[in-house]
């Protein structure tokens, strides 16, 4: 089996979220099923520079404004196939924002050029005779891929996955962008990919695919919801057994608390008192009486830190102290620099993205907290279980299907792993924190849930059998 992934980002080379780290990790983790997955990226500076080998397998001599090549080689254990379109791609900045952080003017026609060589690929093959039996295009930026194949023909013999990380990404461009785009006008309607008067490359892949995904069962079930569906529940709805959620795993060789080269290792629980230790020193936190909470995250609307504003406190109030690492939203970003300048050593607040600081974090904290309003899978607690770091999190996504909560059953049972809450709540989340810090007050319970948690798989090795079993459904050959 050959699949081509086809996406915006790849760990370690680009990140801005969990999506390159579910990029990066499947191949890997499905080469045991026997899939052989390659991925398509954009040609950003920094993969190009990172591409070792690259020979040249395609051509276009005008894609969207310029002269492209398609590059095949390896880059940090990934085999790669590089779309090098320097009028697109070679440019200072992110994936998508230039800078000063205002979203390129042309990222419809970035990704609908990732997504025409996907096409083409699987039409073609390669100049090595290398053709995919599966395309899987990773949320709207591979939206379009689906489309193409059908234009092109390849959807014949070619199967598509159009897998959703963030339904709230709908890469939508102006109706008038049609013909530019290459698209056909009898997609244009409510069962293709026009979207509220607009067309929407999220829901020209799903639409399109022959299966899709999300990152988890429950926010699955959720995006068929006009609660969290975001408009795109009826169709995803009418889709019926062909949408599905696969929980995402995590790289348990990148997050292992016995090996970390950015912590104080520990291999029992005992030793994460070293780590804890270093943190509380390189943070300048005070000795407290309660839990040290961490957050790793984007500071969006999404991750409900705002809530967490209102709640802390009730949480320092009970003695318990916070250490969030973030970047993204700047009232967010102000407020919880405030929230530290007022309370010096039991708010420690860290503005950025810090790969190496993300891990003393998650090895340090006695709690890890999500507070989502939606969250399709989340990647922070799977790390928090690992590292023994209690989470506190939202009832919703995959946080509700990674969690195992402490309930009267679980305690009894002795199984639990960590707390839940309603979603959108700031009271629910207040009492939670309330009910982590009696928890913490109880070390035999607190404990062994830091022991469930290290002990609970949070690898691959379930979910990529899953993929392996979705991608032969929607591959047209035996
Ligand atoms: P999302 O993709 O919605 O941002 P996930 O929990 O799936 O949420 O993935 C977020 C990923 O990005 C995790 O690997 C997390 O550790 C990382 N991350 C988020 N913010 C930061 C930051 N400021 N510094 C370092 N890593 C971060
Ligand atoms: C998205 C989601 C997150 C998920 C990640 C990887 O960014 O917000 O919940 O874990 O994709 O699938």
């Amino acid at each position: 089996m050959k699949v081509l992934s086809v996406a915006s980002e790849i760990a370690p080379l680009v990140k801005t979220g969990g999506l390159a780290d579910v990029v990066g990790a499947l191949p890997a983790a499905i080469r045991a099923q026997g899939v052989d997955m390659r991925t398509l990226v954009p040609g950003y500076p920094v993969i190009l520079k990172a591409l070792k080998g690259g020979v040249q397998v395609m051509t276009e001599g005008n894609l969207f404004g310029g002269p492209v090549q398609v590059l095949l080689g390896e880059a940090v254990g990934h085999k790669l196939y590089v779309l090098d379109a320097s009028h697109l791609f070679w440019r200072d900045g992110g994936p998508y924002a230039a800078p000063d952080g205002y979203e390129w003017w042309d990222n419809a026609e970035r990704f609908a050029a990732l997504s025409w060589i996907a096409a083409r690929l699987a039409h073609e093959s390669d100049q090595k005779g290398w053709k995919p039996d599966v395309v899987q295009a990773h949320d709207w930026q591979g939206g379009f891929a689906p489309v193409y194949m059908q234009r092109l023909g390849a959807s014949h013999d070619t199967g598509s996955v159009m897998t959703i990380h963030n339904i709230a990404y709908t890469g939508s461009v102006g109706a008038d962008a049609m013909r530019d785009l290459r698209l056909p006008w009898e997609g244009y309607n409510a069962g293709g990919f026009e979207f509220y008067g607009r067309i929407s490359a999220l829901k020209a892949g799903i639409a399109y695919a022959d299966k899709v995904n999300t990152v988890s069962p429950t926010y699955a079930r959720e995006l068929t919801t006009p609660e969290f569906g975001m408009g795109f529940d009826g169709t995803l709805a009418h889709k019926g057994g062909d949408f599905s959620g696969i929980l995402n795993g995590i790289d348990v060789d990148v997050w292992n608390p016995a090996t970390d080269p950015h912590i104080e290792t520990y291999k029992v629980l005992r030793g994460k008192l070293k780590a804890r230790a270093a943190l509380v020193a390189e943070m300048g936190l005070a000795e407290a009486s309660g839990p040290l909470c961490v957050v790793v995250s984007r500071l969006t609307e999404q991750k409900g830190l705002d809530l967490l504003l209102a709640a802390l406190p009730g949480l320092l109030a009970r003695g318990g102290q916070l250490a969030l690492l973030g970047s993204g939203d700047p009232w967010l970003e102000g407020q919880f620099r405030e929230a530290a300048a007022r309370h010096p050593g039991h708010v420690a607040v860290r503005i950025g993205y810090d790969e190496a600081l993300s891990h003393r974090l998650i090895a340090g904290g006695d709690a890890i907290l999500v507070p989502s309003r939606f969250e399709p899978c989340g990647l922070t607690q799977l790390y928090g279980l690992r590292y023994g770091t209690v989470p506190v999190v939202a009832m919703t996504g995959g946080l509700a299907d990674t969690v195992i909560p402490l309930t009267v059953a679980t305690r009894i049972a002795g199984v639990a792993t960590g707390l839940l809450h309603a979603p959108g709540n700031a009271a629910a989340l207040s009492e939670a924190l309330g009910t982590l810090c009696d928890v913490w007050a109880n070390p035999g319970l607190y404990q062994q849930m830091q022991r469930n948690a290290m002990k609970h798989p949070v690898g691959w090795d379930v979910s990529a059998a899953e993929y392996a079993a979705l991608f032969k459904e929607a591959a047209k050959t035996p």
